[in-house]
């Protein structure tokens, strides 16, 4: 069995490989020992968020049963609620399934079911959230940079009013790791060059937080003081761009975004936001459902790897971290539909034809 691997592993990329490595692995249920067909669990944190169940649900699924047929994958949403999820993962060690790959909703409070996960010998791929406590993989994208992209993005919008210029932060909830990444990311580009005006963390990602959120900074900071927005994520930036409309904002200051979503791509089509950063969903899936098969059938995760990264308890764990892509009206063909998260079929509806047609999608 190593030998296949390593044979593998000198030929092909490490995904690829791990194509090679379930082809050549062992049958099914290998983990414990039985001959039972491996079952992975896949908890999602939100329903607020279109990513989870729109993208990475389905490309999870159909990853996990390209490389290994007869599992079964049995998916939870947490709907935001940290108690939920405990819970979600109490149910899934009683079950005795085989891997799990967990989007913590908090990373900290989590850490006690991952212990109790890895004390009965199920792995946990932490999947695009850092899950603190013994995880055995790890995949995302750089944090760090989708917050650089955001931050240089804003700036570049804002041109002349820089420096002096004033913005409202929308960060995400800092409960989830990832939305850390993004604030000392975006602060590492504008602090010193921006007056941050007012700035928000937004509990369980809600847009309609931003909204009552922008709604207060608008109010405090008069609503022809705000020269851009960093919104976290599309749903900030959507709650963001309502609460500028209400307050009747003209033009709209540009508003940062992460995560491609329809709307989002369509408001940046429309001019109403600047800007999203596309994590491509299928690459993460790929490398997800690749970790999520080699652990449940008790296969080592440094095949499937491109590196490691550090843990909060100082381990090293084998890790998959993949490049963000910024994208604004100028190449939203060349990157969210030439990836196929969206077709121009779906982002220009009638009302943004002549929009798409300057943009060039056509
Ligand atoms: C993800 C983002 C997402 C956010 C809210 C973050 O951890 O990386 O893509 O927008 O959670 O669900």
């Amino acid at each position: 069995m190593k030998a296949c691997i390593r044979e593998t592993t000198a030929t092909v990329t490490a995904v690829a490989a791990a194509v090679a490595l379930a082809a050549c692995g062992p049958g099914a249920g290998t983990r414990s020992g039985g001959e039972s067909s491996p079952n992975i669990a896949v908890l999602l944190p939100d329903n607020t968020t279109a990513r989870w169940e729109t993208q990475d649900k389905p490309l999870l699924e159909k990853r996990i049963k390209e490389l290994c047929a007869d599992c079964s994958v049995e998916h939870v949403n947490a709907g935001g609620e940290v108690a939920v999820q405990q819970g979600q993962m109490d149910s899934m060690i009683t079950k005795g399934v085989d891997a799990i790959v967990l989007v913590a909703v908090d990373a900290r409070s989590l850490a006690a079911t991952v212990t109790k996960a890895h004390q009965a010998d199920i792995p946990v791929i932490a999947y695009d959230r850092l899950a603190q406590g013994p995880i055995s993989g790890y995949v995302s994208y750089d944090g760090v940079e989708v917050g650089r992209l955001q931050g240089r993005a804003l700036l570049q919008a804002m041109g002349d009013k820089v420096p002096g210029a004033q913005i409202v932060m929308m960060n995400g909830d800092p409960i989830d790791p990832n939305a850390v990444a993004f604030k000392e990311g975006a602060l590492s580009v504008l602090r010193g060059k921006v007056r941050i005006g007012k700035a928000y963390d937004t509990v369980q990602w809600r847009p309609e937080a931003a909204n009552m959120n922008m709604t207060a900074a608008l109010s405090s900071l008069g609503p022809d003081a705000v020269d851009g927005v960093y919104a976290a994520n599309d749903g900030l930036a959507a709650g963001s761009v309502s609460a500028l409309k209400a307050n009747k904002v003209a033009p709209l200051p540009p508003v940062t975004g992460q995560d491609a979503e329809l709307g989002a791509v369509r408001r940046i089509v429309g001019g109403d936001q600047y800007m999203t950063v596309l994590k491509p969903f299928a690459p993460e899936a790929s490398a997800g459902g690749a970790m999520a098969v080699a652990a449940a059938r008790g296969h080592g995760l440094t095949e499937v790897a491109t590196g490691e990264v550090r843990t909060g308890d100082g381990r090293t764990v084998p890790a998959v971290l993949l490049t963000p892509v910024s994208v604004t009206v100028d190449n939203i063909e060349e990157t969210v539909v030439k990836d196929g998260v969206h077709t121009v079929q779906q982002i220009c509806v009638p009302q943004l034809r002549a929009a798409c047609e300057r943009a060039g999608l056509t």
